[in-house]
């Protein structure tokens, strides 16, 4: 048995070998022994006579270079691990062929995605292996940076953590108006950062589950352990996901410096918002600019979690650690940035914070409103064309979070106060503070389906492995449910 720290300090001396699957751009220099960012590459489509953009998606089995010089089997879409970013316009129609080579039934969720429930790919969607899954929609959301990852009931976690997880772009007229970075893989990055344990033999640990799933004490970017940035612009803008599994982070500059939050899960902020520490949890995304004089090196780290009144067990559930997450290294030239415009994207209210809530819910233990998720339970039915205020409340002692599918929603309240700059933007993951209580509004505009309900969960994947998770449906005038009996043990349901 080697230490874990001889091992790592091994797998310095290492050969450089890149991750199959990933198009890593060349980096004149890798200090301190890091690795390039790989970037993903943009998933390939084709626009047919009849408008539809359509790409193809392949579930697999793989072996990737996390650590360097270490093969480790991972699962990928179209590749070995991660997944091409697929990027589409608003107003497009896409469609996505996926198929399953893996082992066994996956489904794929397109996280933050307003689309029909049927193409939502949450439990109800599971892919058999070998067969093909074709959902197809219309984008009608603003600009954003989205994820697409598994979904299937109880194994979630496992899913993700092999690897399962890629970048969905949405782009539209308003957002390529701005003066934002916007050259993929040059100076706007997709960042995606999770956390990882590996056993002595290089395989990711799936091993002692904490209350809030798995923990890593290595952090993975973009599918790498120790990658660093070559910045060649003056701003660059990260696209950055927590992918992690239960990780909080709170990421912040080694040096102090401020950074500038444009976007957060839905799309762009009504104005950029100067910040020098933001939280993510599991889920959520951050669109940040940062400023680099040249020859310059930072690097982005993730801080102890401050945010821990009510949490009893704070070191267990990794509120304590540090991490280096990306070294970033700006050239000696920098090509010029246009400045950060003073707006962006202008937001209207859904509600005003004095609206009245139109349902509650508690989250404690792995409960919802001290239910577990029954795949044939539809837990609440809303009319179509509504606006509704949804209270929220954290009444445990464990961190939690919460998603809605189908729509962004507005934070209206954080205890009854207006929410932080940084939460004043469309969300479709929000954490929740031990004790407190959150106001979201949102709107249900269409997509009636009386069979296929939505999900609404806590996005620490183990609590949503465990149950913390309800369903809903979207319904028209005068439409009654009419949700299909699920077989729980079916492999394949499509
Ligand atoms: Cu990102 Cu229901 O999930
Ligand atoms: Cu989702
Ligand atoms: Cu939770």
């Amino acid at each position: 048995m080697v230490s874990r720290r001889g091992f790592l300090a091994g797998l310095a001396l290492a050969p450089v070998v890149y991750a199959a699957g990933c198009s890593v751009r060349p980096s004149v220099s890798a200090a301190n022994g890091t690795r390039p960012l790989p970037i993903p590459s943009l998933a390939p489509s084709s626009v047919g006579a009849d408008g539809v953009r359509r790409f193809t998606l392949r579930a697999q089995a793989g072996s990737s270079e996390m650590l360097r010089g270490v093969s480790t089997p991972t699962w990928g879409y179209s590749g070995s691990v991660l997944g091409p970013t697929v990027r589409a316009r608003r107003g497009e129609r896409v469609e996505l062929a996926i198929s399953n080579a893996l082992p066994e039934a996956t489904s794929v969720h397109w996280h933050g995605m307003h689309l029909p429930a049927k193409f939502d790919g949450g439990p109800h969607q599971m892919i058999a292996p070998g067969a093909v899954w074709t959902p197809s929609w219309t984008v009608q959301q603003q600009a954003a940076t989205l994820w697409y990852h598994p979904h299937p009931h109880g194994a979630t976690e496992k899913h993700v953590h092999r690897g399962l997880s890629g970048f969905f772009l949405i782009d539209d007229d308003a957002a390529d108006a701005l003066p934002l970075p916007k050259e993929y893989g040059v100076d706007d990055i997709p960042l995606v950062i999770q956390d990882r344990r590996f056993t002595a033999d290089g395989a990711v640990d799936e091993s002692d589950p904490t209350d809030v799933g798995l923990l890593g004490d290595t952090i993975v970017t973009n599918g790498i352990a120790g990658a660093h940035l070559r910045v060649t612009t003056e701003r660059v803008r990260l696209r950055v996901l927590n992918g992690s599994s239960g990780r909080l982070y709170n990421l912040a500059l080694a040096d102090g410096r401020a950074f500038h939050l444009t976007g957060t899960d839905g799309g762009l902020l009504p104005k950029p918002v100067a910040l020098e520490q933001l939280q993510l949890s599991p889920g959520e995304r951050a669109e940040i600019v940062i400023a680099l004089r040249p020859g310059e090196n930072t690097t982005l780290r993730s801080l102890p979690i401050t945010d821990r009144a009510g949490i009893d067990r704070a070191a267990e559930f990794g509120f304590d650690d540090t991490f280096d997450i990306l070294a970033l290294q700006a050239a000696e030239t920098l090509r010029p940035s246009a400045p950060l415009p003073a707006s962006l994207i202008p937001m209207t209210a859904l509600a005003a914070a004095t609206t009245p809530a139109t349902r509650s819910f508690d989250l404690q233990w792995f409960m919802i409103n001290n239910r577990r998720m029954d795949m044939n339970r539809i837990d609440m039915t809303i009319p179509v064309d509504t606006t509704e205020v949804w209270s929220v409340r954290n009444k445990d002692n464990w961190p939690h979070n919460f998603h809605v599918h189908d729509v962004q929603f507005q934070i209206l309240t954080v205890d009854g106060k207006a929410p932080p700059p940084a939460l004043s933007g469309w969300k479709d993951t929000v954490y929740t503070s031990s004790g407190s209580t959150y106001t979201l509004a949102m709107r249900f505009a269409d997509h009636t389906d009386p069979t296929y309900p939505y999900m609404f969960h806590c996005h620490l994947l183990h609590h949503e492995d465990q149950g913390m998770m309800g369903q809903f449906l979207v319904l028209a005038p005068g439409q009654r449910p009419a949700p299909m009996a699920m077989d729980m043990g079916a492999k394949g349901h499509h």
